[in-house]
């Protein structure tokens, strides 16, 4: 009765222990959470104002499919801070980088095509190639390298039906950033295939570094570039992103858009011309602080509990971390740790197979007192598992 690409989707772990999570907290437990992709900070407040004086000024209506010019031209000028040339013309404002995705995966590519994805990576990739009927092809990438493929790796993966590879920078789980260097190099790799490149910088803004984050953009102009108002932005549930694309792939891009979507939200767009105001920045840049000193605290306290942490992420909100002294799968070790001591992991298995059973991803979306919590009662379940610390 359901198509075979339903059947073929496979649900997350995390889903389980989120339903989980919420049976305990329904019992009047509390559950610490260290499985959410999402911020716990709110919209910021200009932003939400914003949204309110849209909406009473009647900003309700659908927009063209691109974007309002404004959020176009806004975004374009983002760029420009950031040190690279983008006309606004090349950028498409999205319904999150869920709806570039989808997007991207009808724009580029064809049943039998081959979509290259790191594995670990995004739990949703494989399926916008499995949505256009395209096959998601894995990329395994390790630790050595940071998490991320080097470029005779990215080489050798490319097969004949390779028509794009997706890559992320920083990267969901792992929060590891790209070589420019080698960015470069893969991009050409892809075009001289006659293929594409498509780098998700949805984590762009959440760097740990105190240097400013270079966008791919800056040694491969003619990359297709998803972004989000989601993360750095605090956005999530505005669902609002933008692609930047080709020159050549903004009118196939504009059909699509307009047949899939119509238009992204009209309020959401109005808001996040205020993200980029000054008053809205300086939160997203004290969020940003946060993060990185939680990233600190977390790590740190893992580390003391015999955790090791290959890489230290170069940003995002995730910490990839190695759970092999535990003696456990890591699906073993996250429902033991919930079911036992209501402490919320992602396994590595929601973000690929590649070495999966030994990891899993630490989210520090929540404040210190959450991950003080945390830590203490992982080092009960060690403890009370017989495992040395
Ligand atoms: C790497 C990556 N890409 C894309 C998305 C989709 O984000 P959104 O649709 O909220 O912009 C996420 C969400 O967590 C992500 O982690």
């Amino acid at each position: 009765m359901f198509s075979n690409r339903s059947r073929e989707i496979a649900p997350f772990v995390v889903m389980q222990l989120v339903q989980r999570a919420s049976e305990f907290e329904a019992e009047g437990k509390t559950v610490v959470h260290f499985e959410v992709g999402e911020p716990d900070f709110q919209t910021a407040a200009p932003v939400v104002d914003a949204a309110k004086l849209a909406i009473d000024a009647g900003r309700t209506k659908y927009t063209t499919a691109l974007g309002i010019p404004e959020l176009r031209e806004r975004i374009s000028q983002y760029y420009q801070e950031l040190g690279v040339n983008v006309s606004a013309n090349r950028i498409v404002v999205t319904s999150g980088a869920s709806g570039g995705l989808t997007l991207l995966a009808a724009l580029l590519l064809d049943p039998e095509d081959e979509l290259l994805i790191t594995d670990p990576g995004y739990p949703c990739n494989d399926v916008f190639a499995r949505l256009v009927g395209a096959s998601p092809k894995p990329l395994n990438v390790h630790a050595q390298n940071r998490f991320q493929p080097t470029v005779a790796d990215f080489v050798d993966a490319w097969g004949s039906q390779t028509r794009a590879a997706l890559l992320a920078s920083p990267g969901n789980p792992t929060g590891t950033m790209l070589d420019q260097a080698d960015l470069a190099a893969m991009n050409a790799h892809a075009k001289a295939s006659a293929g594409a490149l498509i780098l998700d910088e949805i984590y762009q803004g959440l760097h740990h570094h105190p240097v400013g984050y270079s966008t791919g953009l800056a040694v491969a102009e003619d990359l297709y570039i998803l972004n989000s108002f989601s993360k750095y932005f605090g956005m999530t549930g505005w669902r609002l992103g933008w692609v930047v694309a080709p020159d050549e792939a903004v009118e196939p891009l504009t059909k699509l858009a307009q047949n899939l979507f119509i238009s992204p939200s009209a309020p959401a767009q109005y808001a996040a011309l205020a993200t980029f105001d000054e008053q809205a920045m300086v939160i997203h840049e004290v969020r940003r602080e946060i993060f990185a000193r939680r990233a600190a605290l977390l790590a740190d306290g893992l580390r003391e509990l015999r955790f090791q942490i290959p890489v230290v992420p170069d940003g995002a909100f995730y910490l990839y971390v190695d759970i092999s002294h535990t003696g456990m799968t890591s699906n073993d070790f996250c429902w033991r740790l919930m079911n036992e001591f209501q402490v919320a992991v992602t396994p590595g298995s929601d973000f690929g197979s590649h070495q999966a059973d030994r990891y899993a991803r630490f989210a520090y979306t929540r404040g210190a007192e959450a991950i003080e919590l945390g830590l203490t009662r992982i080092a009960s379940a060690l403890e009370s598992w017989g495992i040395d610390i």
